[in-house]
């Protein structure tokens, strides 16, 4: 496993582009099987996921070309077979093949990782949505086989605005006769990124965006070109950087409405930034103060800038508490922290206490999940002395060229194996 190793207390300036997001492009990738030509999306994050995704569609018969920072995929000629189970299970997000097979086939059978470090995260919403479309879903342990002699468009609500299943069943829905409507959908950018891709290859598409998507199933799908949206979380995390350590550093490709939510937060513990078209400067915070935040779908404060943002209030003065209303489990990163020197206490299992400023001290810590990993990186940033990250693969999936970025507005860090 690769080690991330850091040295801290650095001050970080000039210049940093943020990559495309990699919560649009694993659906995006999936979805270019619904066209039978050549589609082509734009600005696609180098991260080992897309590596994953890549590799099931070639075994698909896909053909992929790279082109700068595009791919070029050709699904003419794709033959749909069971997806095996040790490419599947590397990530969750292969099930974004289950809408787009499931769609052009009435067939899919693919294994499905469980649970991760961050909750049990089922798929049930996925799976009910495609049957209320007219699919069968066979559960064998963690092999699905879903089929149908064919799908019917209709109204659908979701239990839970689930991000996932929001694409999912937007992506079946396309090979579904008449029109679905989903109600109670996700309103996060990435379905709105994937809507436009479908609309650009003809699919008629009313909604994305809110809580009410109408999607209009249609076959013969014209080939899509589509540019994967800035990446909000990534976004996220290089600002709480820039807050904690920043000279003027600028952050550049940003969309501000996708990461409103943590601005606001930032300018009321005293964050100061200035924004001008896709770029944000910003620079060291010294005197944060403490604040409650509470997860929530977007538009609210995004889960995945959670355990970034708690380092950040390890440093505020006083008391802050944390509340994440999506996952059940996101407070692993906070055995670390403490163990670097942060004050924080686990109060209930979705509530945490944050007592700062506490300074930090760099040592071995271990990256449990991807945003934990980035909150125990951005801890190393600020920690006194050598931080190392083991199991920083982790990280690597959610954050392109890291090491080049972190390195080139001044971070002493090095990726080893
Ligand atoms: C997407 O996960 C993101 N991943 C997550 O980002 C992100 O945290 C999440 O949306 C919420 O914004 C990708 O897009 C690949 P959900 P997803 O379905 O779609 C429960 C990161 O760090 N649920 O909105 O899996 C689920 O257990 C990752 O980049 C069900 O109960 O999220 C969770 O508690 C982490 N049944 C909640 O809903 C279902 O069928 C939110 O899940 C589906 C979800």
């Amino acid at each position: 496993m690769s080690k991330l190793i850091i040295e801290g207390q650095n001050t970080l300036s000039g210049e940093v582009k943020i990559s495309g997001a990699k919560n649009s492009a694993v659906a995006l990738l999936p979805a270019a099987i619904l066209a039978k030509k050549k589609s082509v999306i734009y600005n696609v994050p180098e991260i080992s996921d897309i590596d994953y995704l890549i590799e099931i569609m070639e075994l698909l018969n896909c053909k992929i070309e790279h082109k700068d920072d595009a791919l070029i995929i050709d699904s003419s000629s794709v033959v749909n077979k069971p997806i095996p189970e040790e490419l599947s299970i590397q990530m969750r997000a292969s099930y974004y093949f289950m809408g787009a097979l499931l769609a052009r086939y009435k067939k899919v059978e693919i294994s499905f990782p469980g649970g991760c470090s961050i909750g049990a995260r089922p798929i049930d919403i996925h799976l009910k949505g495609f049957e209320e479309l007219g699919a069968t879903v066979e559960i064998n342990k963690n092999r699905y086989k879903i089929t149908a002699d064919k799908l019917i468009g209709k109204k659908i609500y979701l239990d839970f605005p689930s991000v996932g299943a929001t694409i999912n069943i937007m992506l079946a829905a396309v090979g579904a006769k008449g029109t679905t409507i989903i109600e109670n959908a996700a309103m996060e950018p990435e379905i709105v990124n994937v809507a436009s891709f479908l609309i650009n290859m003809g699919v008629k598409i009313l909604g994305a965006g809110t809580k009410r998507i109408e999607i209009e199933g249609k076959e013969d799908l014209d080939r899509g070109v589509v540019d994967v949206f800035p990446d909000r979380i990534e976004s996220g995390t290089y600002i709480i950087i820039g807050a904690l350590l920043g000279d003027n550093l600028r952050i550049n490709g940003i969309i501000k409405e996708h990461v409103e939510a943590l601005l606001l937060k930032l300018k009321d513990i005293g964050v100061k930034y200035n924004i001008d078209g896709d770029s944000i400067t910003i620079s060291k915070c010294n005197n944060i103060k403490p604040t409650h935040i509470k997860t929530l779908i977007f538009p609210g404060f995004a889960t995945d800038l959670q355990q970034p943002i708690t380092t950040l209030l390890t440093q505020a003065k006083g008391k802050s508490i944390i509340e994440e209303t999506i996952y059940e489990n996101r407070f692993k990163n906070t055995i670390d922290l403490n163990k670097m020197g942060a004050n924080t206490r686990i109060i209930t299992n979705n509530k945490l206490e944050v007592i700062g400023p506490t300074p930090l001290k760099g040592t071995k810590v271990n990256a449990t999940d991807l945003r934990g990993g980035a909150s125990l990186l951005i801890a190393g940033l600020i920690a006194q002395g050598e931080t190392v990250i083991d199991n920083c693969d982790v990280i690597l999936r959610g954050y392109g060229f890291l090491e080049e970025k972190l390195t080139s507005i001044g971070a002493k860090i090095k990726i080893t194996e």
